[in-house]
């Protein structure tokens, strides 16, 4: 089947757009608002997307907190979500105002970050502290959109000491979340080894 986005009439029940790219993993973003008020919500058009510099963007369907928290104080932290932070990492994403901690609501423990002044998930295995580099607004779309994509720089990152196995962040333990299409989520509980071609 083939359909165009414009129009999106695939003729499926539902949307399958963020079945098609999956799974996705879920940055649980962190940041602080002008007044000092702490903010935390889910984004699973997360990813990471350098290694050398290290970076991370992250896309707002809407002028979010988060986005206009980092637009006020130029960073933000990632948390890495495990699967048994699941129901707190959903309570975080409920519509609320932006004078509720979102850190509070879910029961969670805020830490500050060591490089940027932003705060972070102190239950989750991993957290990247990170630098706003730009938000762009998407150029030359073929529908109106209130669309933001924020990039950062990862300039420091914690480990929880639990997660790590002969020197390697054991999946085992971290079971990453990952958001499917639907409503649906997956937790990573398998990996194999591929090593790339070496030229003869
Ligand atoms: C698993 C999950 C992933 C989400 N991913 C996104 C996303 O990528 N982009 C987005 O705009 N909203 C996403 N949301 C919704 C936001 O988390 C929600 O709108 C939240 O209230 C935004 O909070 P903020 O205004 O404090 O930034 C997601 C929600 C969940 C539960």
């Amino acid at each position: 089947m083939f359909y165009e986005t414009a129009d999106n009439r695939h003729g499926l029940a539902h949307d399958p757009f963020k079945a098609i790219v999956a799974p996705r993993p879920i940055g649980w973003i962190g940041t602080r608002s002008a007044d000092g008020v702490r903010n935390l919500a889910p984004y699973s058009f997360f990813n990471a997307i350098s290694d050398r510099p290290k970076l991370v963007m992250f896309s707002s369907m809407g002028h979010k907190h988060s986005v206009a928290n980092i637009e006020a104080t130029g960073v933000f932290t990632t948390s890495l979500v495990g699967a048994e932070l699941t129901q707190q990492m959903n309570t975080s994403s409920a519509a609320v105002g932006a004078e509720v901690d979102e850190f509070a609501l879910a029961g969670l423990t805020p830490g500050e970050g060591r490089l940027v002044a932003a705060p972070y998930v102190t239950e989750a295995y991993a957290v990247l502290e990170c630098r706003m580099t730009e938000i762009i607004r998407p150029k030359t779309l073929s529908v109106p959109s209130d669309s933001y994509v924020v990039f950062g720089e990862v300039v420091g990152i914690h480990i929880s000491e639990a997660a790590i196995t002969d020197g390697r962040l054991d999946m085992s333990i971290v079971r990453p979340l990952a958001r499917m299409g639907y409503m649906d989520y997956s937790e990573a509980s398998s990996t194999f080894e591929l090593f790339r071609p070496q030229l003869p």
